[in-house]
């Protein structure tokens, strides 16, 4: 855990919300009350559970992991799939019972959920204990809404405002040796099986030196390893006053001073430039992994899915990636049984993992998004046909992974230590593309980036340092 106090400083209405509720709480409790934040979803929510926390935090909240021990319960939810949506329902329902309980227990529900109407609709009308519901456009206004909810409302706020980037909001980081950075909010590619656009509003830039400065401060904390983010960082600084690109981004955060390697996500194939694979390259803190989802191996299904690129131009992405750094680590995302695949489609697809032979891959079965034109296609395939696609899929990048995992060994590379793994006097790290490694040394090295040869695989790589 790593907390910083940005006080909010532009913001002195939140400020003062904040200061009130600390009041109230230090009248109302005898020892400071406890906050549990439980989020969902991707790396982004991640981000902004830690700006959550950071805010909690000022406004005297302590933490805990057991709902029993809790007086405030935060769900940042997801909405990307079905799935994600139907365990944050029951999740939710389940905390009726603590509730009866504890009847002051406030109980928050946040994120890309409760940015859609249909949503807030649900929780005003089936979940009347919930006290607060507010989207992702106004994380920042926490200290207000929960003054509010300690004034006995009940709070729902999901504006989509869709402007301003809010930097003072205070911080509190889970890890102290990696740590998350948002180069960029929301998303204007409208993938038409995507929720992402609706839930998080149009993408803004965060300015380069903001970035800048919290590299900076993430570095001299101490911090080996930075995650920039953004839905499409590849289109990172449109609509700045200051003229920049993200593989300019990348340069300049190279040139900060210190141990650390930075990583990103998620690049976009449209947008992905042989600029920025130079960049990745020269940038010897970058490490060398690309996250680029393909989606569909099928040119027909791109186009359905408005992904403005095909497998042609994306196999010739990887090539030119591959040119210039052979040992690249290549991860993707894949869509099976998008509406109106067929098998023939879907064999594409797998073409192009064994054409490709990724480092490791994320598969989703298509899941309809309600306000998305894919949940209104035509979806003739049944759920059990595609989840026999899914299984073949995952079969044949198994067999890869495997391979790709044997071919390692021999070779060295550079693995941040991430603490003792679970094998007797081993430590444990991962490389650049993320595979873990185990391999003999003293604890002195966590949080170290170390060289490390790989000398076997058997289920893990064991390596020995150089
Ligand atoms: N911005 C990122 C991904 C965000 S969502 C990008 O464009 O790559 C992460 C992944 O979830 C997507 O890449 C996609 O593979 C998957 N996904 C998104 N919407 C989905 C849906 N409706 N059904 C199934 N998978 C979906
Ligand atoms: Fe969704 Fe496409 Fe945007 Fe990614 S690029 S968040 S898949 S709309
Ligand atoms: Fe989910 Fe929202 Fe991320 S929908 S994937 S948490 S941007």
């Amino acid at each position: 855990m790593f907390e910083i106090n940005r006080n909010f400083s532009n913001s002195p209405e939140q400020m003062e919300f904040a200061l009130r509720v600390s009041t109230i709480l230090k009248n109302k409790y005898s020892q400071k009350p406890r906050a549990l934040v439980i989020t969902y979803g991707c790396q982004q929510n991640v981000s902004d559970s830690e700006r959550l926390k950071g805010m909690l935090s000022l406004m005297g909240y302590d933490f805990t992991e057991t709902p029993d021990e809790a007086d405030l319960i935060l769900y940042n939810t997801c909405a990307v799939r079905g799935h994600a949506e139907d365990r944050v329902y029951g999740n939710v329902g389940a905390m009726k019972h603590y509730k009866r309980r504890n009847p002051d227990m406030i109980l928050a529900v946040c994120g890309c959920m409760a940015q859609q109407d249909i949503v807030v609709k649900r929780f005003r009308t089936s979940y009347p204990y919930v006290n607060l519901v507010f989207g992702t456009q106004v994380q920042h206004r926490l200290p207000e809404f929960i003054y509010r909810c300690l004034s006995g409302e009940r709070v729902y706020e999901t504006t989509l405002d869709n402007g301003e980037i809010i930097e003072d909001v205070p911080l509190r980081r889970d890890g102290t040796l990696k740590g998350w950075l948002p180069v960029m909010y929301g998303c204007n590619n409208f993938c038409t099986y995507c929720i992402v656009p609706y839930v998080r509003g149009r993408e803004r830039s965060r300015k380069p030196e903001e970035i800048i400065n919290e590299a900076k401060e993430m570095v001299s904390s101490g911090f080996k390893e930075i995650t920039l983010l953004g839905q499409n960082v590849n289109s990172y600084g449109k609509g700045l006053d200051k003229q920049i690109n993200f593989a300019e981004l990348l340069r300049e955060i190279n040139a900060i001073d210190g141990d650390f390697r930075i990583r990103f996500m998620t690049s976009h194939p449209k947008d992905c430039t042989l600029e920025l694979l130079d960049a990745i390259k020269d940038c010897e803190k970058v490490v060398k992994h690309l996250h680029l989802p393909f989606q569909s191996g099928s040119d027909r299904i791109l186009k359905a899915m408005n992904r403005h690129y095909d497998s042609a131009s994306y196999l010739k992405l990887i090539d030119a990636a591959r040119e210039r750094m052979p040992d690249i680590a290549i991860t993707s995302d894949i869509i099976v049984g998008f509406p109106g695949e067929t098998y023939e489609d879907f064999s594409k697809t797998v073409e192009l993992v064994k054409k490709v032979k990724f480092t490791s891959l994320f598969t989703f079965i298509f899941s309809p998004r309600n306000g998305t034109p894919a949940a209104d296609m035509e979806d003739p395939v049944s759920r059990e046909e595609k989840g026999r696609w899914f299984s073949e899929l995952l079969k044949v990048q198994e067999t890869i992974t495997a391979n790709n995992l044997k071919v390692m060994v021999g070779k060295q590379y550079r693995v941040l230590c991430d603490g003792q793994s679970e094998r007797e006097g081993y430590l444990l790290g991962h490389t650049d593309g993320n595979v873990s490694v185990e391999f003999e040394g003293d604890l002195s090295l966590v949080g170290k980036l170390c060289q490390v040869r790989i000398d076997s695989y058997s289920n893990v790589l064991t390596g020995t340092l150089v």
